[in-house]
C-alpha cells in the first residue's frame, strides 16, 4: 500500500502526507544533487555560475541511444560507470543514465523550455532581475542535500530504494530541485530560481515518467523588510509569497480562479498549494510555503525569514500546450517538436494522429519483497517509450494467503502503429525479465 499518494509535483507531492487537507480561501479570490563520492561539490556546481557548464555530449536526439559513454558536468567527465553499477547500493537504470544532460529545460523551442522562460521573465519584470537562475546545476546530489538539508525524516518513504534512484549508498539523482536549496542559502543568495530535470522511480501511465522538470524559487527576507508592517516575519512572508504566486498562475493561465490549500511539506511550515480552475477541474499548480527556520540558521540566515516554492514543469506544460502525453516531450518526431516556437506560451498541440494501443495482461503470485515500481522499471527497460501505462486490474489473496496481480499494459507508439509481431515479443520478455528478477510467480 502507498502511504503517500505520488503524482510529483504532477499532481500530489511526494512530500507531502495527504492529511487533514484544509480550504483556505484567499480573499483575493472566490475560494479562492553532484556525485560527493566522485567528486569535489565546488568543482561541480563551479561556483553557481549562472552560465555554467553542465553541458551534454549525449546525442541532441532525446529519443535515441547517446553513443557516448560519458557526460561532462562542470568541466569534469563522468562516465557512465560512475553512475550505473552492479552494485547492491545502486538502483540507476541505463535508460535513465540516457537522460542526464538532455536538460530540456533549456531548449529555447521546447515546451519546457518556453514555459521556463515565461516564468523568468515574469520574476524579471516585477522583481527588476533580482532573482537569480540557475539551469544547469548537477542532478547528482548527495542524499544530504536531497533530503537532510531540507529536512526530510530519516524514515520518509521518499528516501527508499524504492522510490528514489541511487548511484550509492550516499548519493542519488535529485527526486526535487529542493536539494540545492541549502547550498544556495549557505553561499549567500537571496532570490533565486533552480530549474533542472529530477528523477524518481514511478508507476506508468500518461503523467508519469522518471524523468521530469521542476523549479524552485526561494525568496530571502530581512527583519528590516518586515518590521515596517505591523505583520510578524511569517505573516509577511506567506502573504507575499501568495501575491507572487497568484501573480505568475495569471501570468501564465489568465484571469482564472484560484485557491489555496493547507498541506505539509518537511521544508516548509505554513505550507499550502496552489490550485487554479482550469478546463472544469481544480488543478494543482504547485507547492510552496515559509521556509522552516531550522534551513536558514543552518545555511547562516539567523533573524531572517524566507519563502519558497517548487513547480512541476511537465504537469503545466501538459495544460498550458494541451500535451495529451508526458513521453511527448522525450520524443524528437518532427510533428512535435515544429509545432512550438521560442517565447510562445500556450500554443495548443495538434495530435498529429493516434496510433492504436495493444493491451497486454499478466498475472502472478507476488512475494513480499514485490512493488509495483519495481515492475514499472522492468517495463520501461523492455519497452521504453512504447510503454504507456501499467495498471493494476485485479488483484486477490487465495485462502492460503498468496496474493496475485493482474497487470494490464497499454503498448503504443506516439510515432507509428506497432506489429502484433513487435508487442508479443515485447510482452514475451517482460514476462521473462520480471519472472527472473522480481520473485514472483508467473501463472
Ligand atoms: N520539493 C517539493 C516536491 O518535489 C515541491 C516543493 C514544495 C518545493 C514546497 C518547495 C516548497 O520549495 O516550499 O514535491
Amino acid at each position: 500500500m502507498k502511504m503517500f499518494i505520488q503524482t510529483g509535483t504532477r499532481g500530489i507531492s511526494t512530500y507531502q502526507f495527504k492529511m487533514n487537507m484544509a480550504v483556505t480561501l484567499t480573499n483575493t479570490h472566490h475560494s479562492t544533487l553532484c556525485i560527493p563520492s566522485l567528486l569535489k561539490q565546488s568543482q561541480l556546481l563551479g561556483g553557481f555560475n549562472v552560465s555554467s557548464s553542465f553541458r551534454s555530449l549525449s546525442s541532441s536526439s532525446a529519443r535515441s541511444k547517446p553513443v557516448v559513454s560519458a557526460l561532462e558536468i562542470g568541466g569534469v567527465t563522468i562516465d557512465k560507470d560512475d553512475v550505473v553499477k552492479d552494485d547492491p547500493t545502486n538502483n540507476v537504470p541505463d535508460s535513465i543514465y540516457t537522460k542526464l544532460g538532455l536538460q530540456l529545460h533549456k531548449r529555447d523551442k521546447h515546451p519546457l523550455g518556453i514555459l521556463k522562460n515565461a516564468i523568468h521573465s515574469y520574476f524579471d519584470t516585477n522583481y527588476s532581475g533580482k532573482f537569480v537562475k540557475f539551469d544547469d546545476l548537477c542532478p547528482i546530489v548527495s542524499a544530504k542535500e536531497n533530503f537532510d538539508d531540507v529536512l526530510v525524516p530519516a524514515d520518509h518513504v521518499s528516501r527508499s530504494y524504492n522510490d528514489t534512484y541511487y548511484i550509492d549508498a550516499q548519493t542519488v539523482l535529485r527526486c526535487h530541485t529542493s536539494a540545492h536549496q541549502a547550498e544556495l542559502l549557505r553561499n549567500g543568495h537571496t532570490h533565486f530560481l533552480v530549474t533542472g530535470d529530477v528523477y524518481r522511480r514511478d508507476s506508468i501511465d500518461s503523467t508519469h515518467y522518471p524523468v521530469f522538470h521542476q523549479m524552485e524559487g526561494v525568496r530571502v527576507f530581512s527583519p528590516d523588510e518586515w518590521e515596517a508592517s505591523s505583520k510578524d516575519g511569517t505573516t509577511y512572508a506567506a502573504e507575499d509569497l501568495k501575491k507572487c504566486l497568484e501573480g505568475l498562475a495569471r501570468h501564465l493561465f489568465g484571469a482564472v480562479e484560484m485557491r489555496w490549500v493547507d498541506t505539509y511539506f518537511p521544508f516548509t511550515e505554513p505550507s499550502f498549494e496552489l490550485e487554479i480552475f482550469f478546463q472544469e477541474k481544480w488543478l494543482e499548480v504547485l507547492g510552496c510555503g515559509v521556509t522552516e527556520q531550522e534551513i536558514l540558521k543552518r545555511s547562516g540566515n539567523v533573524d531572517k525569514v524566507a519563502w519558497a516554492f517548487g513547480l512541476g514543469l511537465e504537469r503545466l506544460a501538459m495544460v498550458l500546450f494541451e500535451i495529451p502525453d508526458i513521453r511527448l516531450f522525450w520524443t524528437s518526431d518532427e510533428r512535435f517538436t515544429s509545432q512550438f516556437s521560442k517565447g510562445q506560451l500556450g500554443v495548443k498541440f495538434k495530435p498529429f494522429s493516434k496510433f492504436p494501443p495493444c493491451y497486454k495482461d499478466m498475472s502472478f503470485w507476488i512475494s513480499d519483497s514485490f512493488t509495483e515500481n519495481n515492475l514499472c522499471e522492468i517495463v520501461r527497460a523492455v519497452a521504453g517509450d512504447l510503454a504507456e501505462e501499467v495498471q493494476l486490474i485485479d488483484n486477490f489473496t487465495n485462502k492460503k494467503g498468496m496474493t496475485s496481480h493482474c497487470y494490464r499494459i497499454a503498448y503504443r507508439s506516439m510515432e507509428r502503429s506497432l506489429t502484433d509481431e513487435e508487442i508479443n515479443q515485447l510482452q514475451f520478455n517482460v514476462r521473462e525479465e520480471v519472472e527472473s528478477k522480481l520473485k514472483v510467480v508467473l501463472r
